[in-house]
């Protein structure tokens, strides 16, 4: 039996535990298994995972200087944050946009993480792992990974099928900050230590800290929308906000929506749209996935009604035997 570990503070067990690769003569890819790892991004609907829970224990941090840049190889069960900060200190730059990002290293890949106009794949150069149904091992170069919004092969072809035990990133010797996000772009001639800072100060400001509100960052996506559907949307909503995206499709920030159908601080149960950020959730105390799971369908379908537009959740859902489709709890 092992507790798993989560940001929303929920309670679950998984029937037995395997650590990459100290148990790997237990693991039984037969049996279900649940890849983990610190749970940032995970709802757990259950109070028991009926299979294995496993993690990996690499906590390599390697760096490799080359005329071109620098590779560093990290264990996937590294924390995301003291990576950044770790490099920083070392005058490594470039992933100060993606400070205090909660979870680890082997997670990041999997939804493409991205804040503050930076996102994991700008840096990414291997993702390496285990495929689990042959335990082979195997390397996904950047274009390989499939990258997207908030998306990857690892969530698509590869859900569920390879353990990731090492990311490689390739940061660049010439740092040029990237401050094209509104609030850093107020910035004068930052250094990296300045945009750390900055990004360190919006998130601790707007985002509750998951040591002590449980939750599980964005809860939903941004959806992407078409042209037309924005200019539907703006007769009832002129001050939308949104981001170009891609050819006729524009990204609409979702907690503007939330907040704009008038459930920003909203509560249900145990469970609550954060009142600094409602694209958040948040477990008020004792909050049970089910509390999470309902309060989510509610803001689906307010959202829906009022603005016609499906917000679809970010986070993951689990249940007892496994990823489930949100829409069993959605809709
Ligand atoms: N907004 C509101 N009300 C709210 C929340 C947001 O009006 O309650 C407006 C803001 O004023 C702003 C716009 O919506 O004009 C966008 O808000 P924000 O910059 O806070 O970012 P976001 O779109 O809500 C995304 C990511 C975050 C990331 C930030 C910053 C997604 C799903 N979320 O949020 O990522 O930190 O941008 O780049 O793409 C996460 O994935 O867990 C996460 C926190």
């Amino acid at each position: 039996m092992k507790i798993i570990n989560n940001t929303l503070h929920l309670e679950c067990t998984a029937q037995s535990y395997i650590r990459w690769p100290q148990d790997k003569a237990l693991f039984s890819s037969k049996k279900p298994y649940l890849l983990h790892g610190s749970g940032s991004n995970m709802l757990l609907l259950d109070r028991v995972y009926c299979g294995q829970l496993v993690e990996s224990s690499n906590t390599d941090f390697i760096i490799r200087e080359e005329d071109n840049g620098y590779y560093v190889e990290l264990g996937a069960a590294l924390n995301w944050h003291s990576v950044v900060k770790r490099l920083l200190d070392l005058g490594i730059f470039g992933l100060e946009n993606l400070a205090l990002i909660p979870g680890t290293v082997g997670a990041a890949p999997i939804q493409n993480i991205g804040a503050y106009g930076a996102e994991l794949a700008d840096f990414c150069w291997a993702v390496n792992g285990v495929l689990l149904d042959s335990m082979t091992e195997c390397s996904y170069n950047n274009q390989a990974c499939q990258f997207g919004y908030r998306d990857s092969i690892f969530k698509n072809e590869l859900k569920d099928r390879f353990l990731i035990t090492r990311v490689t990133l390739k940061l660049s010797k010439n740092y040029q900050p990237n401050t094209r996000y509104g609030a850093l772009s107020e910035l004068n001639k930052p250094t990296a230590h300045d945009i750390f800072k900055r990004v360190c100060q919006i998130r601790s400001e707007k985002l509750p800290d998951p040591a002590k509100i449980g939750n599980a960052g964005s809860f939903f996506k941004n959806p992407l929308v078409s042209v037309e559907q924005l200019a539907q949307l703006q007769k009832v909503l002129p001050d939308v906000v949104y981001f170009p995206y891609d050819d006729g499709e524009v990204k609409l920030a979702a907690g503007y929506l939330i907040e704009q159908a008038g459930l920003k601080g909203y509560q249900m149960q145990q469970a609550g749209v954060h009142s600094n950020q409602a694209l958040v959730l948040i477990n008020i105390g004792a909050a049970t996935g089910l509390d999470i799971a309902c309060l989510a369908a509610y803001v689906q379908q307010v959202v829906e009604n009022k603005f016609n537009v499906c917000l679809q959740p970010e986070v993951r859902f689990i249940n007892k035997n496994g990823e489930c489709d949100a829409g069993e709890y959605l809709h």
